[in-house]
């Protein structure tokens, strides 16, 4: 399915086997597990990441929870949902996941098959996730109307997702049909996706990139050498008010000072039909450890007061289009219940 020599994750036989994304890219370290506390952990510890991963993770992590379960199926299921709903909390995208798994749940009435059913769901959900990066690369690549270079923030690719990912798979499929110049990817701190991940990725993709630290963003683009912004989301609203990775907003506002247009891709899994607005996104707080040290390097006094959103949220208005597997919105957005 990927045509890379890499993956972010794989369900093989009895098992899932994950690539270690906090090692990447000095180390290509892959876990095999079937134990769902084991996922949740990885989720946690942002070895697992990226908001579609993050959903496919846990249906996977669920189906395999009933792997030996033979009696209580509705208290086991109770409990390993709640305790994955409870590893990160702003990608809609895990919660999206976990619904449709209790919907099928809820539907059994034979429950000697239940892990089989609960697998064969969280493959469907992989694969609509393959799909939707397709779908999103095709509708995406239109917005290229000549050579371009483009700014992306954090890791939107294969690792953050099944298939070529979401910004990611617009930019791979607009460089193959000859409209990327350059890719120059925000280092993304705290955690670093964008110098780590996304170079990674761009590296065995063959495609030109530079890596800036995010507050060198704005002098590219006062230098003329920015044409477009892509990234993901990891929660949109339906007033399209985008969550994703913190230092998306400050793209966002740049882009609106120097005329630059901005774009979100993300699958309709990531459109959270439950709120209007971004003031209703739940912000994930990191721990102060991830500013005051570098690969388990402490850098600073440890005592050090920190403030460390995971995600900020741009307003509409600043966002010129978001691409789904669906179509192409353009601002005002009015996503539907
Ligand atoms: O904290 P992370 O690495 O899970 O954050 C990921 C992002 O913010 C991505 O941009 C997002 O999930 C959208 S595209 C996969």
């Amino acid at each position: 399915m990927n045509p890379q020599n890499y993956y972010s994750i794989k369900f093989s036989g009895d098992h899932l086997s994950f690539l270690d994304q906090t090692k990447l890219p000095l180390q290509e370290v892959y876990i095999n597990t079937d134990n769902y506390e084991r996922i949740a952990v990885a989720i946690e510890k942002l070895e697992l990441r990226g908001a579609p991963l993050i959903g496919i993770s846990v249906a996977f992590a669920l189906a395999l929870s009933f792997k030996n379960i033979l009696e209580n199926h509705l208290d086991h299921f109770n409990k390993v949902y709640k305790r994955l709903a409870s590893t990160r909390p702003t990608a809609v995208n895990l919660f999206y996941a976990l619904d449709r798994m209790k919907k099928v749940f809820y539907s059994i009435t034979d429950f000697s098959n239940t892990y089989q059913i609960l697998l064969d769901e969280a493959k469907a959900i992989y694969d609509y996730e393959v799909h939707c990066s397709n779908k999103m690369a095709e509708i995406g690549s239109k917005i290229f109307t000549k050579k371009s270079n483009v700014l992306t923030h954090c890791n939107t690719g294969a690792l953050a997702t099944a298939g070529f990912g979401t910004a990611f798979s617009v930019i791979k499929k607009a460089f193959d049909e000859g409209y990327v110049n350059h890719v120059y990817a925000d280092e993304t701190r705290p955690l670093l996706q964008g110098l780590r991940l996304t170079s990674y990725e761009l590296e065995k993709n063959g495609i030109p990139f530079t890596v800036q630290t995010d507050s060198m963003a704005a002098v590219l683009m006062q230098h003329g050498k920015i044409d477009l912004v892509i990234t993901g989301a990891d929660r949109i609203a339906l007033n399209g008010d985008s969550a994703n990775k913190v230092g998306t907003y400050n793209l966002a506002v740049l882009c609106n000072y120097h005329n630059i247009p901005f774009y979100i891709v993300a699958p309709s899994t990531t459109i959270d039909r439950k709120i209007a607005t971004g003031s209703e996104i739940e912000i994930e707080y990191r721990n102060s450890s991830e500013i005051l040290s570098i690969n388990g390097n402490q850098i600073a006094n440890p005592n050090i007061k920190t403030f460390s959103p995971a995600f900020d949220v741009t307003p509409s208005h600043l966002i010129k289009g978001i691409i789904t597997e669906e179509d192409l919105y353009s601002f005002p957005y009015n996503f539907i219940r």
